[in-house]
């Protein structure tokens, strides 16, 4: 029988996993990673803890399915998105992987708008802005303020591609995942060499860049010793995808009219497009998809289950204390306490910028806050808006896609953050619209099986190989009493940023 692994390498851990051509799965693997914060704004990781990680990962998932690693006839790769690993002339790591929420490079961010001609011309060369998160200003940043590290630079890789490195001994990346270095032109899914020149960036730093569903490269006789032989030497290596685009093929994002709003540390609301569509605004981001000759639009909230995560590590310490007595999880303990507040936290308002924000506001000195706190306020209304702020979040992404007409009628939710329910009616009341679940909700790393089951021929192309195994279940329906909550705060919620922004800047300063 053919089997197809998925490994996505998280911010918080790596999951790899083994599923079949039906896209059941058979077995799962993983393993945490640490993150590290030196100094405000600054979001690090080290890649070798990602490799140890996927070490671990990819024979636990083999081991749990049962089966010979020969049976394995394609292997795919997803990541968090816009990390930027450098490697040196003897491919060592030279630094820690800055990563997609770290903050630092507002001052880079400017210099490249700058560089390129102003933001019109920016966008007119790789569909988006210049954001704090993107890969481009991160390479800015270490030629300017680590000039000994940036010259022995050969290599700049995203995650998941530092991973391929290690099970290939090849450098490549794949146009969706590429698309957030801010340094590929989205329109023609090809490297921008004019951008490259205007930031004196030498090409050979960049790996081969393929459509996702290529086998590019393979998994190297060194690699195959370095797992136990858990895969075997010259197993095929799709593309793979981006996280967010990886999770959007899992959940069947292959055509318009549906988003897939993915809840992990961070959120993001995703759909696809046909044509690249750019907002005039750079608002949202404009991506290559996963799928050949398609593009994607999204939106994130950078501290989505990450808010929740930050809170249950604040003051969830009896939840935390009962789980770990019931053995049962201490989110839904949370969610309990949420339960007893109404719809709208009886106007307690969460502002979920605890990373800085990126979607609408790009700004990287926004903070977190609670507004509307009054004597009667009680925990519950304090998780529920925290939950309830993150949904405001993500209605201002659909809202941006409703202003460029891109059309989203039904919502689909995955992610780690996603698993009690609350979360999946909270979105179908916010967003006024039908939400549901998949059957296998297995997220970027069933994303990223099924691009190596297409890439090594089992199905024609990723549309058909959707539809033959993403299944969905459980509709939330909107609660007319919770959305209409919703509608009056909303507009209250959107407003407090304008109101704050001043504010987070000289707070930032001070
Ligand atoms: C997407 C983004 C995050 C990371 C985290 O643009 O920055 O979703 O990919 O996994």
């Amino acid at each position: 029988m053919a089997y197809y692994m998925g490994i996505d390498i998280g911010t918080s851990g790596t999951r790899a996993i083994v599923i079949d051509a039906a896209g059941k799965l058979h077995g799962v693997g993983t393993a945490t990673h640490t993150c590290q914060s030196p100094h405000p704004l600054w979001s690090e990781q080290a890649p070798m803890e990602w490799w140890e990680a996927v070490k671990a990962a990819v024979p636990a998932a083999v081991k749990a399915a049962g089966i010979a690693p020969s049976e394995i006839k394609g292997v795919g790769l997803s990541g968090q998105m816009h990390g930027l690993v450098l490697l040196d002339k003897n491919q060592a790591v030279l630094r820690p992987a800055i990563l997609w929420n770290d903050q630092r490079t507002a001052a880079e961010c400017s210099e490249i708008t700058e560089r390129a001609g102003g933001a019109s011309r920016l966008l007119e060369l790789v569909s988006n802005p210049a954001l704090t998160g993107f890969t481009a200003p991160k390479i800015l940043w270490v030629r300017k303020h680590e000039p000994r590290c940036f010259e022995q630079a050969v290599k700049a890789l995203l995650p998941k591609d530092f991973i391929r490195f290690q099970l290939t001994g090849e450098f490549a990346t794949e146009v969706s995942d590429a698309s957030g270095t801010l340094l590929l032109n989205v329109t023609g899914r090809k490297w921008s060499t004019e951008l490259l020149s205007k930031l004196d960036l030498d090409a050979s730093l960049l790996p081969a860049c393929y459509e996702s569903t290529v086998p590019s490269t393979q998994i190297s006789a060194a690699a195959s010793a370095a797992l136990g032989g858990a895969l075997v030497a010259g197993t095929p290596v799709v593309g793979g995808a981006g996280d967010c685009a990886a999770g959007a093929v899992g959940a069947g994002i292959v055509k318009s009219g549906i988003a897939n709003v993915s809840i992990g540390t961070s959120g993001v609301v995703f759909v696809h497009a046909d044509q690249p569509m750019t907002d005039p605004l750079g608002r949202a981001h404009t991506f290559c998809h996963a799928v050949p000759g398609k593009w994607h639009n999204m939106g994130v909230t950078l501290s989505a289950g990450g808010s929740l995560q930050w809170l249950k590590n604040t003051l969830g310490h009896p939840e935390s204390a009962v789980a770990s007595l019931t053995g049962g999880d201490p989110y839904d303990y949370l969610v309990a306490e949420a339960l007893k507040a109404p719809a709208g936290s009886g106007g307690t308002c969460f502002l979920p910028y605890l990373t800085g924000e990126r979607t609408p506001h790009a700004d990287p000195f926004a903070t977190g806050c609670y507004i509307g706190l009054t004597p009667r306020t009680t925990k519950g209304h304090l998780v529920r808006a925290t939950i309830e702020g993150v949904c405001y979040s993500l209605r201002e992404c659909i809202e941006i896609f409703r202003c460029m007409d891109v059309p989203v009628s039904e919502s689909r939710v995955t992610g780690g953050g996603t698993k009690n329910p609350f979360w999946k009616q909270t979105l179908a009341d916010m967003f006024g619209q039908p939400t549901c679940s998949l059957v296998a909700s297995e997220g970027a790393a069933y994303g990223v099986a099924l691009l190596a089951a297409v890439g090594t021929g089992a199905y024609k192309n990723v549309e058909e190989a959707c539809e033959a195994t993403v299944k969905t279940c459980d509709v939330a329906t909107p609660i007319a009493e919770n959305a209409a909550a919703y509608n009056k705060y909303y507009p209250i919620w959107k407003d407090l940023y304008g109101s704050l922004k001043g504010s987070f800047k000289r707070l930032a300063r001070s």
